[in-house]
């Protein structure tokens, strides 16, 4: 039987955000660990699953410790994504997502990702033709709209939920704002007000008081985090703590056991080169270190590390030095202002 997304949406309402490069089956298993919701992974080309090729594949794969998971798919019409759908329900995802949010010009010159949110009757094409095509449910994840004149997310919702998909996430911004401005939580708790089946709130979240704050006063069913948990990644077992018991958690800010995981993650992942692996553990320490004293110093020098062991090294003595302090509030500045959603 496929899977109620609304009754998961209530065990957790804190959804963790595709991003594309970041969330891949490493991070997610370690994201699942620390408390999130629901994870779909990046978007995929659903013309690259056509010609099945390796790297989509990669995208593709979950582990067990996942579910519930989504496989979030991008793509121009509604048979080629149909067919990438029933590829992702032959893989046993939990259920597939659609890309009608990303604003990358590559990707919308084609008529994909938010492209299709100027025209609610190919919206409309799309949703009827991808549910025809699986049983597992469907999910779709956009912005308010194409641009500030044309801010249609309650029409699109509305026609989700006559097509009969379980949710629509909401990335408050237009296409055209892309990453500037802040994210419209009054639009998304108008839009919200109206629909008839569960809607998901994101952006701009940083903290667990915003995460809790935004789920009460919007009505929204869930919200969604993606940048915060790169700056804070106990964001979600203490929001959740927020929400079920009225207070923050006090959550011990274990870095040596996050960095641990997050490596061994990464490096079960087949043919994962030793030189990847340091890159990626280096993007993270220099996410996670935003806000701490000598976090700028730290960034400068990590990079330099030539080796992986090296780069552990430096890792845990900066974050061993850190861990017990309070990490001050960088909400003003810029933090990875582009993305595919
Ligand atoms: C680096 C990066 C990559 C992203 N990739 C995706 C993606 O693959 N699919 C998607 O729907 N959204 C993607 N997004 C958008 C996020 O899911 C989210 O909507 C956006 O970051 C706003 O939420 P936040 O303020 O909590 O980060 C990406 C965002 C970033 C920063």
């Amino acid at each position: 039987m496929a899977l109620d997304l609304a009754a998961e949406l209530k065990k957790n309402p804190f959804v963790l955000a595709p991003m594309a490069g970041i969330t891949d089956c490493a991070f997610r298993t370690v994201m699942r660990d620390l408390g999130c919701g629901a994870v779909i992974t990046e978007l995929v080309s659903a013309h690259g699953i056509e010609y099945k090729s390796r790297k989509t594949l990669d995208l593709m794969r979950f582990d067990e410790g996942q579910r519930p998971v989504g496989i979030q798919l991008f793509g121009e019409t509604p048979e080629i994504l149909a067919e990438a759908a029933r590829v992702v329900e032959d893989m046993g995802a939990d259920f597939v997502d659609l890309n009608f949010g990303c604003p990358v010009p590559k990707v919308v010159k084609k008529g994909a990702g938010s492209a299709i949110l100027k025209d609610l009757k190919a919206v409309e094409a799309v949703f009827r033709t991808v549910k025809a095509a699986v049983a597992i449910p469907l999910t779709v994840k956009i912005r308010t709209g194409w641009d500030e004149s044309s801010r249609n997310a309650s029409e699109v919702v509305h026609i989700a939920a006559e097509e009969g998909l379980s949710w629509v996430a909401i990335h408050g911004r237009t296409r055209s704002a892309g990453y500037s401005g802040e994210a419209d939580w009054d639009f998304i708790a108008g839009v919200k007000a109206k629909a008839r089946i569960p809607v998901i709130g994101n952006g701009d979240i940083l903290t667990p008081e915003t995460a809790v704050r935004r789920l009460r006063e919007t009505g929204v069913d869930a919200v969604m985090i993606g940048r915060g948990c790169l700056k804070n990644p106990w964001i979600f077992s203490q929001a959740a703590g927020l929400w079920r018991q009225g207070e923050v958690p006090s959550v011990r800010k274990d870095f040596a056991w996050l960095f641990e995981r997050l490596h061994d993650s990464m490096a079960r992942q087949d043919g994962i080169e030793e030189r990847v692996l340091m890159l990626q553990l280096k993007k993270f320490a220099s996410w996670y270190s935003t806000g701490y004293p000598g976090a700028s110093q730290f960034r400068r020098t990590i990079f330099q590390h030539e080796t992986l062991a090296a780069t552990r090294t430096a890792v845990a003595s900066y974050f061993d030095g850190i861990a017990a302090l309070i990490q001050a509030d960088t909400s003003q500045e810029a933090f990875l202002m582009g993305g595919h959603g």
